[in-house]
């Protein structure tokens, strides 16, 4: 085996089972609080997943207070109103309970916390001096990944451009990973981020800056979504439950210490026009990009097949990476995915500006297959009509 030089390392601790999610007080204390900034949106609060949270906080003496003001893709000036209540509440350990948006906005909360300035100032690659104000996070779906990964994307609300804290000091402290969170979840969101888990563990595992470390991680991944994703929707129970938030974890450390590729880059243009579940539209382009980036690395993709329960064995390799498509294709129509073609709003007269914009995502240069605008209105109009 050849390999060029790379180095792994996870800076956040992972607390993992059924009901750790009440041992909060206890890290918060272990962690130095006198004060927490408790963050989630409305939603996961009226859904009563902050309540064991706030009573372990209570069991252990720790005053927090709540800042609920999230929105999906969060944006740089809720970033600065949570910094500002963090401050005046004088917090000094942050929870974030809840998907992505929580779990971003806490860290862009933190960052300010510890470095001041504005947003903008600390996104790149590793501008951070120190690690951020403690954070804690209890992720709430099975999809993100970002109570493990070293980001943060947050909108600029003046440029409308994505942009990213990308800095392991950004990263949380304590991940309270407790997969009995999952059994009320509306089916509709756990397939949704569940098939967002799956492309990060397929875009991890086969983009261009992977590494033996992140492969472990993705490819475990995908086997544990691939079995325990229809059961989570259709008929969710503690034991698929645990099986699609280890899904979610591992992947997300997979991808984010390798990277995502063009599903993302596609998705994310999408998301920014249309306002699409971020799910949903990697699953409208997953199988059309696997597809096209089979000959990039045949032996990976059929590695992925197999991760995906497709026998391999004495098949021709191309055939054999196809059918792994055919299985995501068949996973995601049976947890109801729905078509593009079926979605509000989709203009095919947008796929070029979506083609350019999905070319200059950040991410564009990982995936396996050199992919340039013209590519990617080939995959806009192929996934259309798929
Ligand atoms: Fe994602």
């Amino acid at each position: 085996m050849t390999l060029s030089t790379y180095s792994f390392s996870l800076p956040t601790r992972i607390e993992f089972g059924e009901g750790v999610v009440k041992t909060a007080g206890e890290e918060a204390k272990a962690l130095g609080a006198t004060k927490v900034l408790l963050v989630a949106d409305k939603g996961v609060i009226g859904a009563g997943l902050t309540k064991p949270v706030e009573e372990s906080l209570d069991a252990a003496g720790i005053a927090y207070e709540l800042y609920d003001q999230i929105v999906p893709n969060p944006r740089d000036v809720h970033v600065e109103e949570g910094y500002r209540a963090a401050k005046d509440a004088g917090a000094d350990v942050l929870i974030a309970v809840g998907g992505g948006s929580s779990m971003d906005t806490a860290k862009g909360i933190g960052t300010l916390l510890t470095h001041g300035g504005s947003v903008q100032d600390w996104c790149g690659f590793q501008l951070l001096e120190r690690p951020i104000t403690p954070l804690i996070c209890v992720p709430t779906t099975a999809g993100t990944g970002s109570e493990v990964t070293p980001f943060a994307v947050i909108t600029d609300t003046t440029t409308h451009v994505k942009l990213n804290i990308f800095d392991p000091k950004a990263a949380a402290a304590v991940a309270l990973v407790d997969p009995s969170v999952l059994l009320n979840l509306p089916s509709h969101i756990m397939a949704s981020t569940g098939v967002d888990a799956l492309t990060h563990a397929v875009e991890a595992y086969t983009c261009n800056v992977a590494n033996p470390h992140t492969d472990a991680y993705a490819i475990y991944a995908i086997d544990l979504i691939i079995k325990n994703l229809r059961k989570a929707v259709a008929a969710p129970d503690i034991e698929s439950c645990t099986g699609m938030m280890l899904g979610s974890t591992i992947a997300g450390i997979a991808f984010g210490y390798a990277d995502v590729a063009a599903v993302h880059c596609m998705a994310e243009a999408l998301g920014g026009r249309y306002d699409t579940p971020h799910g949903v539209a990697n699953a409208l382009f997953l199988p059309t990009v696997t597809e096209f980036n089979i000959p990039a690395d045949i032996k990976k993709h059929v590695e992925v097949a197999r991760a995906l329960g497709v026998n391999t064995d004495g098949k021709n390799p191309e055939a054999a990476a196809m059918e792994g498509v055919e299985a995501i294709r068949s996973l995601c129509e049976d947890v109801g995915i729905p078509k593009m073609k079926d979605l509000p709003d989709i203009n095919p007269d947008d796929f070029p500006a979506l083609a350019e914009a999905s070319e200059q995502n950040v991410s564009t240069p990982s995936n396996p297959r050199e992919v340039t605008a013209k590519d990617y209105l080939y995959l806009f109009k192929k996934a259309y009509e798929s």
